[in-house]
C-alpha cells in the first residue's frame, strides 16, 4: 500500500479516543510560536493538515487567511466536515501535494508543517520576505524500544536522523536563523487495548523514511500482538503504558 492510500483509509488524524496522557520535557510549543509571529494581517499555510484537527483548534482566529492542504482527498473531506462543525471562517482546505506545491510565490507570512513531509525550498518560494517557517516532526528515535523489538519502523534504518535531514534542507533552501530543538515527550496509555489500537492507527511501525522515500508493508488491520504484549509488560508504570516520543521542532525565517 502506498503512503497516500494509507491516509485515504485512515481519513482523520484525531486521537481523542485513545485518552493519552502526555508529559512534556520542553516548553517548545509550535502553536504559541505561531501566535507570536502572526497578527490580523497574516496569511498562514498549513501543510499536510490531516482532518484539520490542529488547524481548527489551535491556529489563530484573528489571522486574515489560513489555507490548509493535504494530498489525501479523504482527509480534506473530513477537514471540511470538521470546519462546518467548528463555525470557523478564516480557514480554507484544499488538496495539494507538499512535495509539488501549487501556491503563489511570496504569498504567505507563515508556513507550518506538522508531522508531514515538506520541501523547504518550495516553502521558501511561497513565503513573503521576512516570512516564518515552523516544522514539527517525528524523529528517528521515536518509540525506539518498540521499533527495536519489531526490528523495523518509521525511519528505523535511516543513517541520518530525519531532524538533521530536515534542518540541512532548511538551511540549504536559504532560510536564516534556523533553530532545531529536540522535543522529548512521554505518553501514557490506560490499557493494552487502547495502546494496540493506537499502534494500528499510526505509522510508527511502518517501514518508511524520508531518506529513501521507501514504503513497504503498510498495515491497517493487525500487528503482532505478542510483541505488543511483551512491550506492555516491560513498560507499564503507575501512570500507564509508557511510550517515549522523540519529536523535533524547527523554526526559521526568510530574510526581509
Ligand atoms: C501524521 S498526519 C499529520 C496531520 C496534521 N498535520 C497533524 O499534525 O495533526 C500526516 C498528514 O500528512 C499528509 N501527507 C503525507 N504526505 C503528504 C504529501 N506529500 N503531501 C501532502 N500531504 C501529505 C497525510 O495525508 C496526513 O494527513
Amino acid at each position: 500500500m502506498e503512503e497516500k492510500e494509507f491516509y485515504e483509509q485512515i481519513k482523520d488524524w484525531n486521537f481523542d479516543e485513545f485518552q493519552i496522557e502526555t508529559e512534556d520535557f520542553t516548553n517548545w510549543d509550535m502553536f504559541e510560536i505561531l501566535k507570536s509571529v502572526t497578527d490580523e494581517n497574516s496569511r498562514i499555510l498549513d501543510l499536510g493538515t490531516g482532518g484539520g484537527e490542529k488547524v481548527i483548534k489551535y491556529f489563530p482566529e484573528y489571522a486574515k487567511e489560513i489555507i490548509a492542504t493535504d494530498f489525501s482527498k479523504a482527509m480534506i473531506e473530513t477537514a471540511n466536515e470538521n470546519l462546518k462543525k467548528s463555525g470557523r471562517k478564516n480557514i480554507t482546505f484544499r488538496i495539494m501535494d507538499n512535495l509539488n506545491m501549487d501556491v503563489p510565490k511570496e504569498y504567505f507570512d507563515v508556513v507550518v508543517a506538522r508531522n508531514t513531509p515538506s520541501c523547504p525550498k518550495q516553502i521558501f518560494e511561497c513565503l513573503k520576505p521576512g516570512g516564518f517557517l515552523i516544522i514539527h516532526g517525528v524523529d528517528k528515535y521515536d518509540c525506539y524500544n518498540l521499533k527495536k523489538s519489531y526490528g523495523k519502523g518509521q525511519a528505523y534504518d535511516d543513517s541520518t536522523p530525519i531532524s538533521i535531514i530536515d534542518y540541512n534542507a532548511v538551511i540549504e533552501a536559504g532560510f536564516e536563523d534556523a533553530e532545531l530543538v529536540p522535543l522529548h515527550q512521554r505518553e501514557y496509555f490506560k490499557n493494552e487495548n487502547l495502546f494496540y489500537k493506537f499502534m494500528l492507527k499510526v505509522p510508527i511501525l511502518e517501514e518508511f523514511s524520508e531518506e529513501d522515500e521507501g514504503v513497504k508493508d503498510f498495515y491497517i488491520n493487525e500487528l503482532d500482538k505478542d510483541k505488543i504484549h511483551e512491550y506492555v509488560l516491560k513498560n507499564t508504570y503507575d501512570k500507564g503504558i509508557r511510550l517515549l516520543r522523540r519529536y523535533y521542532g524547527i523554526t526559521a525565517r526568510k530574510a526581509k
